[in-house]
């Protein structure tokens, strides 16, 4: 059987094989409630342009809102002979409202049709993505106000640098989300120009109304140029490119996690709902959600390296290659989905170990940058001699195996005699992070005044959203 959408000039059916790797049903069905509001739009426009009947143009957008119903109530039947959602839905409408469903494709193709949907599409996922982030920090900095003054080893190169507190941490977290947040919606903006009307590629000699869908499916504008329209995607690798640094900016928070719940660090319990336990080991608690988000970037940047080779090299304007825009996208959005939704309750849950993550600041002489900017301060000493100097003296302690801040004044004075007693007071690390007032610094105060501007910020925004 020849295909009813297009077998016009064909005598003969699709051999199996290409009927399996041309059909894209399976996947863009997806796409079904976005492929009818872009027929609805367009066919209100053709029926105000006159380009169909008043008449025709009730009978489409009724059959339509049908076909909408039938497929939410799971009674679709989909035919992969058919190939795509667009052809299955046009299909369908010509069963219910006969021969004036083919009216709905005047001035149309399937191209400007399946790049419309799938912009309607990933705009949605963009405005899902954005609440789910927003949700993810409100998390962050509730967390970050409950533990702004709590203190824990802040590292470099992961080995102990000097004291910060946790809800300065998580606080760094809440700022990458925010400008990956940002990210997304800049991206939106550039996407949101409408490719309905450009038809196959080079526009129509129908008087169509390209403002009008415009309006209709809330786009900005038509998209300017119809070779362009049909053949873009950049949409699509900007929204992955997007997600994709959101999804490093993930993994390395689940990173953290993962090891700060090692018996090693103890810095934090992970609630039973975020951990698994071992089938052979029943001491385990393995932190497998926090793992798999670490694991996801793989989906997320292969996607977007997979859209990418496919879109390289392809001449204006559609080609087929561009249905292997869908499948990879869509994974990508799920498993993001996922991943800020799990990490939004590992965070949520979170529990940190108070005594071993202060317990832990004090080791690895991680005052010792307070010991040398007291020697700069106090005694007036070139930074690089107080450098010095404060390098012999973490020697001397841990030559006694002993904490900075329990070496006695004498013992100090052995490497510097100016040193006086004033000097016990910055090496303690509740000192140390209290005493870094500077802007965006560590310091409690500075933490806790950061959390409440957040917490302002967040509640603002979901109040005038
Ligand atoms: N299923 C197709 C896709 O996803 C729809 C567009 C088909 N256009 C065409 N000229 N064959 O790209």
């Amino acid at each position: 059987m020849t295909n009813k959408m297009w077998g016009g000039r064909f005598s003969d059916g699709p051999a199996q094989i290409m009927e399996e790797i041309n059909a894209s049903i399976s996947f863009d069905k997806r796409l079904y409630a976005k492929d009818i509001e872009g027929s609805k739009a367009h066919c209100a426009m053709l029926a105000k342009t006159t380009i169909i009947s008043q008449q025709d143009a009730s009978k489409i957008v009724e059959g339509l809102d049908t076909i909408l119903l039938e497929i939410e109530n799971g009674d679709f039947k989909f035919s992969r002979q058919l190939e795509d959602i667009h052809m299955n839905i046009e299909a369908r409408l010509a069963e219910l409202i006969g021969p004036v469903a083919g009216r709905l494709h005047t001035a149309r193709s399937r191209n400007d049709q399946v790049a419309t949907d799938f912009k309607l599409y990933v705009r949605d996922m963009i405005d899902h993505f954005v609440t789910q982030l927003d949700g993810l920090q409100a998390a962050l900095v509730e967390k970050a106000d409950d533990f702004a003054s709590l203190v824990m080893p802040g590292f470099t190169h992961l080995q102990t640098a000097q004291p910060v507190t946790l809800g300065h941490h998580l606080l760094a977290y809440v700022e990458m989300f925010e400008r990956d947040r940002g990210r997304l919606l800049d991206g939106r903006k550039r996407l949101n120009e409408n490719p309905l009307g450009a038809a196959a590629l080079a526009g129509t000699p129908f008087p169509i109304d390209r403002d009008m869908t415009s309006k209709l499916l809330g786009f900005e504008r038509p998209m300017g140029n119809s070779l362009d329209a049909v053949s873009d995607r950049d949409f699509v690798l900007e929204t992955l490119s997007s997600l994709s640094i959101s999804a490093v900016h993930l993994s390395r928070l689940s990173e953290e996690l993962v090891i700060w719940a090692t018996a090693q660090f103890g810095f934090i319990t992970l609630s039973d709902g975020f951990s698994t336990g071992s089938s052979i080991m029943p001491q385990k608690r393995n932190p497998d959600a926090a793992e798999l988000v670490r694991a996801k970037i793989g989906r997320i940047a292969g996607a977007l390296q997979g859209l990418t080779m496919v879109m390289k090299g392809l001449p204006l304007a559609y080609s087929k290659d561009m249905q292997e825009d869908k499948e990879m996208a869509f994974d990508a959005f799920d498993n993001y989905s996922l991943m800020v939704a799990a990490m939004t309750g590992m965070i949520a849950d979170l529990q940190p170990n108070e005594e071993r993550m202060t317990a832990a600041a004090a080791h690895g002489y991680s005052t010792a940058t307070d010991l040398a900017d007291w020697l700069v301060r106090e005694l007036n000493m070139p930074f690089r001699d107080a450098h010095h100097v404060t390098g012999e003296i973490v020697a001397l302690a841990e030559k006694q195996g002993i904490r900075l801040d329990e070496l006695t004044l004498e013992d100090m004075q052995t490497v510097e005699p100016g040193i006086k007693k004033s000097v016990l007071e910055v090496l303690s690390v509740q000192q140390s992070v209290a005493s870094r007032m500077s802007y965006g610094g560590t310091s409690p105060t500075n933490v806790k005044k950061m959390a409440q501007q957040w917490l302002t910020r967040l509640e603002k925004r979901s109040s005038t959203s």
